[in-house]
């Protein structure tokens, strides 16, 4: 009897599975991971980008003085960014088959981030600095996480991480334009 190579028995199956699953959406029982734990996951990180959205279009509209056009032109192209990262975790959460969460209640208790105002220029500044700085930890803890198990969202937080290292660089050169003296990291 002749039988078939096993690569196209697999492709047999995989077609087969991949029929029986269309139901599932982009997830089926091959996910390597825990479902409703990456959702849970992805769904905070959507409340620290929510919370990060609003607190640089906050700054972008209340900053003031001096050389403040240049730092609101910065918070606002920031804000733009975190839209964007909101965007592409709510796109996964939805592909996994979960619901991203936008209630604003409990929005904050939700987020890793922080919403402060902050008093003045160099206030906002450090603030951002601050948030800046704990969505790149949980998004590198993140991204450890998930691992092989999940290379299409580690991919995609990966790229978020990246963006976020750049605005913590951002704002600590603002701060340094601001303060005028290098500001040692601690
Ligand atoms: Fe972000
Ligand atoms: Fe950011």
């Amino acid at each position: 009897m002749k039988t078939s190579p096993a690569f196209l028995t697999d492709i047999k199956e995989i077609r087969q599975r991949a029929r029986k699953d269309l139901d599932e959406g982009a997830v089926t029982k091959n996910y390597g991971g825990n479902v409703k734990d990456a959702i849970n996951l992805l769904n905070h990180a959507v409340a620290t980008e929510i919370v990060c959205i609003l607190r640089y279009k906050f700054h972008a509209v209340t900053a003031a003085g001096l050389s403040s056009e240049s730092v609101k032109a910065e918070f606002a192209q920031h804000a733009k960014e975190e839209e964007e990262h909101l965007d592409l975790l709510a796109e996964r959460i939805n592909q996994l088959g979960g619901k991203p969460n936008m209630n604003p209640e409990g929005l904050l208790s939700r987020a890793a981030s922080e919403y402060v105002e902050g008093s003045n220029l160099v206030a906002m500044i450090k603030e951002n600095l601050v948030a800046e700085r704990i969505a790149i930890e949980t998004y590198r803890e993140m991204v450890r996480y998930f691992g092989d198990s999940d290379s299409t969202t580690r991919v995609m937080l990966e790229r978020i991480l990246a963006q976020e290292e750049e605005h913590a660089n951002d704002m600590h050169d603002l701060l340094v334009a601001q303060q005028g003296t290098p500001m040692l990291m601690e």
